[in-house]
């Protein structure tokens, strides 16, 4: 199915994203290859930046949600050129997919029960380099990526199926520590 270019075409990726979620079975890798073509459907759309209302975003400075209920938000957002997003969970899923430029992403694993802030093990489990078009879903227990990206004038999509938590914990995968901080401790910085 491929989507009209038109005003509605936000809210029918978000129906399409609901109707998946309302199947029996989802899990990370069979919804991110069924969001793929609509993703990339969506992203044809020349005029994302213009469609949003603002948010503040947690990791970026301008951010604009294109669709919100409190049970999935679509947004779209700057990515400032070569600053790195550490390494991060949600609980919730999350869909990042680029809009415009190129952003290396990569995804963690915990080994172990990972309470422990100052010896935690982590091991990547993916790495891409993602250009407009591309998206890559976290979902709980393996909802831990990073990313950088690499070039001007990046702009991501994040699909967010829910509120993340209110604490969430940010990585540093090569000193196996990590600290749980409210998300909003990383807005105005
Ligand atoms: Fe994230």
């Amino acid at each position: 199915m491929s989507m009209p270019a038109d005003g509605n075409s936000v809210r029918l990726f978000a129906a399409e994203v609901l109707r998946h979620l309302g199947e029996a079975v989802v899990d990370s890798q069979t919804m991110e290859s069924h969001l793929d073509p609509f993703v990339r459907d969506l992203v044809r759309r020349p005029d994302l930046l213009t469609l949003g209302v603002p948010r503040e975003g947690n990791h970026v400075r301008e951010s604009q949600y294109l669709y919100y209920d409190p049970g999935l938000a679509v947004t779209i957002s700057h990515q400032a050129n070569g600053v790195a997003i550490p390494a991060h969970d949600h609980g919730v899923w999350e869909m990042l997919a680029v809009y415009r430029g190129k952003i290396a992403h990569t995804r963690y694993r915990v080994f172990g029960d990972g309470l422990n802030p100052l010896n935690v093990t982590l091991d990547v489990i993916d790495e891409r380099i993602l250009g407009p078009g591309d998206a890559v879903l976290v979902m709980p227990p393996d909802d831990i990526h990073a990313f950088t990206a690499l070039a001007e004038d990046t702009y991501h999509l994040a699909v967010v199926g829910g509120r993340y938590n209110p604490v969430r914990h940010y990585y540093q995968p090569d000193q196996g520590s990590f600290l749980a901080r409210s998300e909003i401790a990383w807005r105005r910085r």
